[in-house]
């Protein structure tokens, strides 16, 4: 096939030239954000699962690592977690040298003694995250099941000094597990949530992790994230959380985060859609998967990245010789809305150069907007009144024929909705051509956008990252131009900011 530089992005990491999944063992570790991922470091369909790797100082530029834990003829290395053991109480390092100790599934093969299994393994690293030793009394921790995967450790004050805390799952019975450990090596069940809310698929790559509410150190909850593959509300793959509490055993959901029972329809169809938009999503569009936070990183800042695709089509996205890429990294927040603390998300961006004002106006009909130049990404930041207008937006990736992905939001309704279904190459997968829509409700009359334009993806962070909906779009070469719109009435760009 014939190479896609038109959709190498600009923010968005890629591996140069082989297959990704999910994010692994982000961690932050001297001075160095690491992104290890799900890798085939042999071609650009999902295989050969191992630990690819990837280094950043400002979680926007990432420079591709060597291959960091690798598959072998007894097991591939599935997804999994990264902690810096500052105790040593891995005994892997010294308390001088504090080693990072990988938890990662092992998916062992057949003709191995475990054959046919999932279970949790440890490697670990004293230089630094560069190299890794698989331990040799691997696996760890096993309950003989074959879907025990996406170990997610972090560690918890207890009683006698800290404590390790293991989130992964039983994905086919819609299972969170939760383990303890004081040494990373011996593993106590500690107890299990699930099914809830969205149960019509497999969970995986669970995360729990503590936050302050309303920015209030005194009033912290426990935010559980559970991935979901099919059955999330755009189709197919998709992360839900519950919002809680946590005692270092056993998580408990605040009952307004819960639904009265499961939802185990697969998709944005049919009886259970009205349900399924009740539960509590970190994206509203199709690919924003498999998303878990970094560990380690300084100042309480909770920092998460996800997978920029869906297993519904994943293995065919038409990129060469890459495929596939990660997320944004979006710090996240407790805030309260409607009475009930909430996930927020802000994506790290660059500093915004050379900004283009066209704000302050009245838009009834078309505004063009910049065109977006090879090699970079587009900031549009927006905060627009729809007023009389029946709809409003913007288009992206326009091409001669009229074609464009349309982000429209309509007051009336109280919808944004994502529509690819004429934009750029879509034909790739049967799958893949959609419309997404999350509710969002205007506040003071206003809508406010953050919307993030690369080769490859849009993503939109809606009234300050309250609503969130990521979509890949593959535009074809030449199709470059936006624009804004408002039909049916005038409304009014109070800004409109395209950096
Ligand atoms: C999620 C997932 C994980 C698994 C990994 C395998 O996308 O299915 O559950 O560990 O991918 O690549």
């Amino acid at each position: 096939p014939a190479g896609t530089p038109h959709l190498r992005p600009a923010l968005h990491y890629t591996a140069r030239d082989t297959w990704l999944n999910d994010p692994n063992g982000l961690v932050f570790h001297r001075g160095m954000y690491h992104l290890y991922y799900q890798n085939n470091p042999y071609g650009n369909v999902w295989g050969n699962m191992s630990w690819g790797h990837a280094m950043s100082t400002d979680l926007v530029h990432w420079t591709e690592q060597p291959v960091a834990i690798a598959c072998d003829d007894s097991e591939d290395i599935y997804s999994g977690s990264i902690v810096v053991d500052h105790a040593n109480s891995s005994g892997f390092g010294s308390a001088e040298n504090p080693p990072l100790v990988a938890i990662y599934t092992s998916a062992f093969k057949p003709g191995t003694p475990h054959e046919g299994t999932q279970a949790q393994s440890l490697a670990y690293s004293n230089d630094a995250g560069m190299t890794w030793t698989k331990f040799a009394g691997n696996p760890v921790l096993t309950r003989g099941s074959a879907n025990f995967r996406d170990p997610k450790v972090f560690s918890y004050p207890g009683p006698d000094g800290l404590c390790w805390v293991m989130a992964a799952v039983e994905a086919g019975e819609q299972k969170v597990v939760f383990y303890r450990s004081a040494n990373l090596r011996d593993w106590e069940l500690a107890s299990e949530f699930g099914p809830a809310n969205a149960a019509g698929g497999e969970w995986e790559c669970p995360d729990l992790f503590p936050l302050p509410v309303d920015g209030d150190p005194d009033r912290t909850k426990w935010v559980l994230v559970v991935n979901i593959n099919p059955g999330a509300v755009a189709g197919g793959s998709g992360g839900q959380y519950f919002v809680g509490d946590f005692d270092g055993f056993t998580f408990t959901p605040d009952p307004s985060s819960l639904l009265d029972s499961p939802v185990y329809g697969t998709s944005g169809a049919g009886a259970e859609a009205g349900r399924l938009r009740e539960c509590r999503w970190l994206d509203w569009g199709r690919d924003y998967y498999a998303a878990v936070s970094f560990s380690n990183v300084p100042d309480g800042r909770r920092l998460m990245i996800g997978w920029l695709s869906n297993w519904d089509y994943a293995n065919s996205l038409p990129t060469f010789p890459w495929r596939s890429g990660m997320s944004l990294v979006r710090e996240v927040s407790l805030e309260t809305v409607d009475g009930r603390p909430a996930l927020v998300q802000a994506p790290v961006l660059p500093p915004l150069e050379s900004v283009q004002r066209l704000d302050g106006r009245e838009l009834h009909g078309v505004l063009p907007l910049p065109e977006i130049l090879p090699g970079e990404a587009q900031v549009i930041d927006a905060e627009i009144l729809p007023g009389a207008a029946g709809r409003c937006g913007f288009r992206f990736w326009e091409d001669s024929d009229g074609g464009a992905a349309i982000l429209a939001y309509d007051p009336a309704a109280g919808v944004l909705t994502l529509d690819r279904t004429d934009a750029g190459e879509t034909a790739f997968h049967p799958a893949f051509a959609s419309v997404e829509s999350a509710p969002v409700l205007l506040e003071d009359g206003v809508l406010t956008l953050r919307i993030v334009v690369d080769h490859c993806s849009v993503e939109v962070f809606a009234q300050g990252g309250k609503v969130v909906l990521t979509d890949l779009i593959f535009a074809r070469v030449g199709n470059k131009g936006s624009s804004v719109f408002a039909e049916g009435g005038a409304a009014i760009l109070r800004k409109l900011a395209v950096a």
